[in-house]
């Protein structure tokens, strides 16, 4: 929805857009992807935006495996991270150290940035503060995409993560690979394969002999399987996974012709810091 919502920016501003997901299968390279040289595609691309969700405060780690298909040959890149919580500590080293691997692949690193969007994980919004935030994307896009094509702007350059964020990163990363293996698949399961075409790094199958999905070792902790099901029929025991799931069309839709709470209301306390500084801003 962000990156979306950025590639309007740009397109109102006349540059040509074409938005890779991450869940088209990363490896190898697909073949809409590659292009030839001189094309626009983003193999060839002159500028290119990267968006990663913030996940364990890093970017996930398909990511960095996107990264090693990449030759940047001195193009511009702007990366763009978004979060649940905001450009607060410890997120805000969540994108040194894609920069300095895209850089090392030869990228001209030339703008960052961190929007925020509400929550899948961990820490519910209210559904008043999810509106704030869903409200207040386009004119951040709008603002970001006019920023990336400004050639005055360069980098915030922040600080490397330390070796201790490094680790916790790293250990969320390893066990989360595993995180489907904990999944449950109840019986309002359709078999109807969402789930396989859906996840990003391909982890779910579904055999003919088993009339349900199998998970993988190969998760990236994303929830889509979970909040993206139509029949909500995946299931987890964990408490960061909301039960009832996230469902942005309907907040959209339950808040149309009304206001939300006052900020000061719906994002009270430490945990919103940068949420509120962000919608302040
Ligand atoms: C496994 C996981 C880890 C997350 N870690 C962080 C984090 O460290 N900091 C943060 O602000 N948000 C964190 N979030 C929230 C996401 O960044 C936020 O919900 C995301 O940007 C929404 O994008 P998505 O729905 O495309 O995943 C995490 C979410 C998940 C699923
Ligand atoms: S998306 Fe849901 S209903 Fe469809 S196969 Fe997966 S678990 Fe079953
Ligand atoms: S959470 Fe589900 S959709 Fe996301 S990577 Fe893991 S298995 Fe795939």
């Amino acid at each position: 929805m962000a990156a979306r919502a950025v590639g309007e920016g740009l397109k109102r501003r006349h540059v040509m857009v074409s938005l890779i997901p991450l869940s088209v299968p990363l490896y190898p390279v697909p073949d809409e992807a590659k292009g030839t040289p001189g094309d626009e595609t983003p193999q060839h691309a002159p500028k290119l935006l990267l968006f990663f969700p913030v996940y364990a405060m890093d970017a996930p780690w398909p990511v960095y495996e996107w990264i090693e298909t990449l030759e940047g040959e001195g193009r511009r890149m702007g990366v763009i991270s978004v979060s649940g919580g905001g450009e607060v500590w410890p997120n805000n080293q969540c994108r040194e150290v894609c920069c300095r691997k895209l850089e090392e692949k030869g990228f001209n690193v030339v703008y960052e940035k961190m929007l925020i969007m509400p929550p899948n994980f961990i820490t519910p919004a209210k559904a008043d503060l999810s509106i704030w935030l869903l409200r207040a994307l386009p004119e951040k896009a709008d603002k970001t995409a006019a920023e990336f094509l400004d050639s005055r702007l360069s980098r915030i350059r922040g600080k490397m993560p330390s070796r201790f964020m490094r680790f916790i990163s790293n250990m969320e990363t390893v066990r989360g690979k595993g995180f489907g293996k904990l999944f449950k698949i109840n019986q309002e399961c359709t078999a109807c394969g969402w789930c396989v075409k859906n996840c990003p790094t391909g982890n779910i199958s579904l055999l003919p002999e088993k009339l349900k999905p199998v998970y993988g070792k190969n998760c990236a902790l994303c929830m889509r399987c979970i909040y993206g099901c139509p029949t909500k029929a995946i299931t987890s025991c964990m408490p960061v996974v909301f039960k009832e799931g996230l469902n942005l069309k309907k907040i959209i839709a339950d808040f149309e012709g009304k206001q939300p709470e006052p900020l000061e209301k719906c994002a009270r306390g430490i945990i919103w810091k940068g949420v509120k500084k962000y919608l302040q801003e």
